[in-house]
């Protein structure tokens, strides 16, 4: 008897089976605890998808406007189609009132946002403001106020008293901002009337604007692409007439970007130029390149409008930090001749016939217009993104951004490059190479080489020298021509479709080199793909990975997809960069009209 008592207490008690039973009991306890924290985070993303929902919902229900101009069929799109100029003459001088105006801008945000996913959420302090403007009608205070009654829409990383800033990340859910952006304070104050939030990419870090909290925005030209990014909230909703002004902000082309893909107008300041204090940025401790703030819209005008009314005192109060320099209406208005540089290929890859023949187009409106045009080879652009942009925006080898992420549902359309973060750098930097392989191209996987190594302070030092080096290179460059400003592709090809960015991410280059050397670049639409240059997408090579997607992106399905160019200038010429989007806005539009 008392040896069978032995034998099974043996056999329970075995050290083996010991250890088989703890780690069971622990591999379940971690199964509950995922789980559980999964239940967390779906509560949580579905508590704060509801809330949005309602803040439109509130909307949808408002009585149709009193006022008996606006209830007229007629003359409600009449609201909607008028330019920001003309809206602001009309409510300076009363014809509308601001919460007609925002009534007006409300509903049809909300009716394009049904088909596009653009709006996150409604402003509710906005019924208040506007009801402000209207009571101060024709008063003193009125006439000093340039964006009187103005509806302005505002990207989901713009902070705002008592709202969450998320940029599509759970982590980030219920940690209400304590005050407005400077840039919304002074948009206030200017009499503007922010009024919705509109939807990023989960990080900013891609242009494919997508995120597991709000959803996927898409193209307001056709439903199958994505509107570009980080900004393309922004972009869809001014493209759908949903707004007439944006805010964005751009770091590798996040404004620029989904402008040349939705058709509008963005521009791209200096650093600087405009404040960026109040802005939820992931990677705020790297310094070499800053996120840059700066205005979209349906016209050029409008960006000057928003820039003279932006550059005023009270920005320079809020934030000391911005020079003290306002917008310098002298250089926009100038009529002398301009020498101006443009380029098509800047050595990495090539961009596609119609973002090809829009800076031909743009070239030979301008020499039209009689300015001098040169072509500019724009110098190691390859080497400069794959050396020094990377290295610097990676700079921690992803810490930052993989921290927010870990416990993070993850979107699928970033999915691969975030996973690859959480892996050991020996894995990572195998994995560079297989990538180098498949790709066959070895511009991604050096990419990724510079991304996972270890840096210290003396690379850091190493690499803001060589960015510094960069810099003097290209300005020197710029005046052996004597340039004034330079034309070059808005992108490398128009819309991507939906959750492929990943695919063709390489066509960065284009906008982020004005990142990198911070010189002042805004976006102009100036045509539309046609079936000749989808043709053309026969010659296009397929020696790489990202090659052969866009080949095979390009070649069908794309007539109609509208098409920008970029306008540089050097570092505070702002002005300039913005008389050179008009001459070409002027142009294009008289064009098409014949
Ligand atoms: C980036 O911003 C920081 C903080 O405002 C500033 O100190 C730094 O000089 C900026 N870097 C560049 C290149 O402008």
């Amino acid at each position: 008897m008392m040896e069978m008592i032995w034998e099974y207490t043996y056999m329970y008690f075995h050290p083996l089976i010991l250890i088989c039973c703890c780690s069971l009991i622990v591999y379940c306890y971690i199964l509950i605890v995922c789980y559980r924290r999964r239940d967390a985070l779906k509560i949580k993303i579905k508590t704060k998808q509801d809330q949005c929902r309602q803040s439109l919902e509130k909307f949808t229900k408002l009585p149709a406007p009193v006022n008996r101009v606006i209830t007229r069929r007629s003359k409600k799109s009449e609201i909607i189609d008028l330019s920001l100029e003309k809206l602001l003459d009309k409510l300076k001088a009363g014809t509308y009132g601001a919460k007609d105006v925002l009534t007006e801008y409300l509903q049809k945000a909300l009716e394009v946002n049904k088909e596009f996913k653009c709006v996150v959420e409604a402003i509710k302090e906005a019924e208040d403001l506007a009801m402000d403007c209207d009571k101060m009608r024709n008063s003193k205070e009125q006439h000093k106020r340039p964006l009187h009654g103005l509806p302005v829409s505002l990207k989901e990383n713009y902070f705002l008293k008592d709202y969450d800033s998320t940029a599509g990340m759970s982590d980030y859910i219920g940690i209400p901002c304590k005050e407005d952006a400077v840039i919304v304070q002074v948009l206030k104050k200017q009499g503007a009337v922010p009024f919705v939030r509109t939807n990023i990419p989960q990080t900013m870090m891609t242009y494919e604007c997508s995120n597991p909290i709000y959803g996927q925005t898409v193209n307001p030209h056709d439903g199958t692409k994505g509107p570009g990014g980080s900004s393309g909230g922004e972009a869809c909703i001014i493209a759908a007439k949903g707004s007439l002004l944006g805010f964005g902000n751009d770091i590798g082309g996040s404004i620029r970007i989904p402008c040349h893909m939705c058709g509008v107008c963005g521009l791209k300041p200096t650093y600087g130029r405009l404040s960026a204090k109040g802005i939820f940025e992931l990677m705020s401790g790297q310094t070499l390149i800053n996120a840059t703030t700066g205005p979209m819209a349906r016209d050029v005008t409008s960006l000057v409008i928003a820039m003279e009314a932006l550059l005023c005192d009270d920005m320079f109060v809020l934030d000391p930090t911005v020079p003290p320099i306002p917008f310098r209406m002298e250089i926009y208005e100038k009529t002398n001749e301009l020498k101006i540089g443009y380029y098509i290929f800047d050595g990495y890859l090539k961009p596609v016939p119609a973002c090809k023949r829009a800076v031909m187009d743009a070239k030979a409106i301008l020499e039209r217009q009689g300015h001098e045009l040169v072509h500019f080879e724009v110098p190691d652009v390859k080497d400069i993104f794959t050396e020094i942009y990377l290295p610097i925006i990676f700079g921690d080898n992803a810490k930052t951004l993989w921290e927010c992420l870990k416990n993070d549902n993850i979107d699928p359309t970033i999915w691969l490059a975030v996973r690859s973060w959480s892996l050991p750098k020996f894995v990572q930097w195998l994995m560079s190479w297989v990538v180098s392989y498949i790709y066959n191209d070895n511009i991604v996987g050096k990419g990724m080489r510079s991304t996972c190594k270890s840096k210290n302070v003396y690379d850091w030092w190493k690499l803001a020298e060589r960015l510094q080096k960069y810099k003097k290179k290209f300005l020197s460059l710029w005046r052996s021509h004597k340039l004034d400003v330079l034309i070059c592709p808005g992108f490398a090809f128009p819309a991507v479709p939906n959750g492929a960015v990943f695919n063709v991410l390489g066509g960065v280059t284009y906008t982020a080199l004005y990142n990198l050397l911070d010189y002042p670049a805004g976006t102009v639409p100036i045509t539309k793909v046609t079936r000749e240059d989808e043709a053309g997408m026969k010659e296009y090579p397929t020696n790489t990975r990202y090659e052969r997607f866009i080949k095979k992106y390009y070649s069908e399905d794309t007539v109609g997809l509208p098409v920008g160019v970029q306008c540089v200038g050097l570092p505070y010429q702002e002005e300039l960069v913005l008389r050179v989007m008009k001459m070409l806005e002027n142009e294009n539009i008289h064009h098409h009209h014949d």
